[in-house]
């Protein structure tokens, strides 16, 4: 959850995979499914439509987390209460200059409330503000991007149902030379297809990438670019209200999550507890929770797919300059590039 410069590919590089690993949703006539099961399907009534978006917005794809003021001493880091959505400096402390999430509750004045549709899709996808601006990555659009056209319409259902609140955080402002280095807007010219979820692979990649987890789990060049043959491998380093703290590599090598059953991975996004490892709460597992076995049991077929990245990582231990993804972290120095 810090700035994040992508290079221009990167984006491009996901959505393409993505859709080259997913086949068109093939149209099913239509089950009666139980209710936990509803939240994640594919919507078909405006009561579907905002169970859906309630489910993205709250759970994989955490806008409350970074649009909200945050309670930085409850587990899971809840938004305060009264105070979801209404927009929140960016903590992160790598984050070059001032960076605000902005307020995305309906509030007619300081929030989403006049926007349309399109503007909203811009903003949450292409990585355009209201005015035209760039906005900066930290709004991690260019992992949104692979979101589908029907999810987009969810999300942005959902997002008008929240209690409007009138709120008005302070305005980015970011170096014009950070501004300069960034890639150029992309706009989204086809339409987006739903992923194809009956392929638990092709669905965890999916909300791997809207989830976020690549943003944190990736290390970055000190450019902020961010190291793409360390996918998922660990290394970044995150700090401001929950300490400093080093993301760990996902990939099933050794000095990875080898042991990790489906089971352990359903507790973690859970609980933040790894058996007795307490985890530092900016692992947002107080967001990534309420998911369903399915879309969990999805992102772990799909991390199990990773290739094997050998990095050690450990917050628990002191620490040491790495040469493989150049930051300093626990058993750094113990690993050899
Ligand atoms: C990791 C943190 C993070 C997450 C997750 C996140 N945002 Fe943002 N968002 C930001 C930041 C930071 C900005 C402001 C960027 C800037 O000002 O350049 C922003 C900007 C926006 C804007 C544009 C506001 C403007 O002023 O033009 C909208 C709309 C928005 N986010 C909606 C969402 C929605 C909807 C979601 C969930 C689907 C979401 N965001 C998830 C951090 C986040
Ligand atoms: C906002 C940043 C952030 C996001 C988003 C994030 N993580 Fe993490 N994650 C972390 C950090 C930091 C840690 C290490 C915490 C610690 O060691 O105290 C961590 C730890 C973990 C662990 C525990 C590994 C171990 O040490 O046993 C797993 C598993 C994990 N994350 C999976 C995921 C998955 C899957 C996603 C996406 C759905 C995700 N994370 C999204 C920051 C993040």
């Amino acid at each position: 959850m810090t700035m994040f410069r992508c290079q221009p590919l990167l984006a491009s590089v996901f959505v393409v995979s993505l859709i080259v690993g997913c086949a068109p949703q093939e149209s099913a006539p239509p089950v009666a499914e139980p209710a936990a099961e509803a939240t994640a399907a594919v919507a078909t009534t405006e009561e579907d439509l905002l169970a859906r978006g309630r489910y993205l917005v709250e759970g994989p794809m955490h806008c409350l987390a970074c649009h909200s003021e945050l309670d930085w001493s409850a587990p899971g880091f809840p938004p305060l209460p009264g105070r979801r959505g209404v927009g929140a400096v960016f903590p992160d402390v790598s984050v070059p200059g001032l960076v605000v999430a902005s307020n995305i509750t309906p509030d007619p004045e300081t929030g989403i409330g006049e926007w349309t549709d399109e503007e909203l899709g811009r903003a949450i996808r292409e990585g355009v503000g209201r005015d035209g601006r760039r906005l900066f990555p930290a709004m991690p659009y260019m992992f949104f991007r692979a979101l589908s056209d029907d999810d987009l319409a969810a999300v942005i259902a959902y997002i008008r149902t929240l209690d409007p609140v009138r709120n008005q955080p302070p305005t980015t402002e970011i170096p014009e030379p950070v501004m300069a280095s960034l890639p150029p807007h992309q706009p989204i010219t086809e339409p987006v297809p739903a992923p194809d979820r009956s392929d638990p692979i092709a669905y965890g990649a999916y909300l791997t990438q809207i989830g976020n987890c690549i943003e944190c789990h990736t290390p970055m060049t000190p450019e902020g670019h961010p190291i793409m043959e360390l996918m998922l491998a660990g290394g970044r380093i995150m700090e401001g209200p929950w300490g400093k703290v080093a993301a760990p590599n996902l990939t099933t090598d050794p000095s990875g999550i080898p042991y990790y059953t489906e089971e352990l991975f359903f507790e973690v996004m859970r609980t933040g507890m790894v058996s007795a490892r307490d985890l530092n709460d900016i692992m947002i597992w107080g967001y990534f929770k309420d998911m369903t076995d399915d879309d969990l049991g999805a992102i772990f077929a799909y991390l199990q797919t990773l290739e094997p990245i050998s990095h050690r990582v450990s917050n628990t231990e002191p620490p040491t300059p790495c040469s493989i993804c150049g930051t300093s972290h626990g058993l750094g120095e113990s690993n050899q590039s």
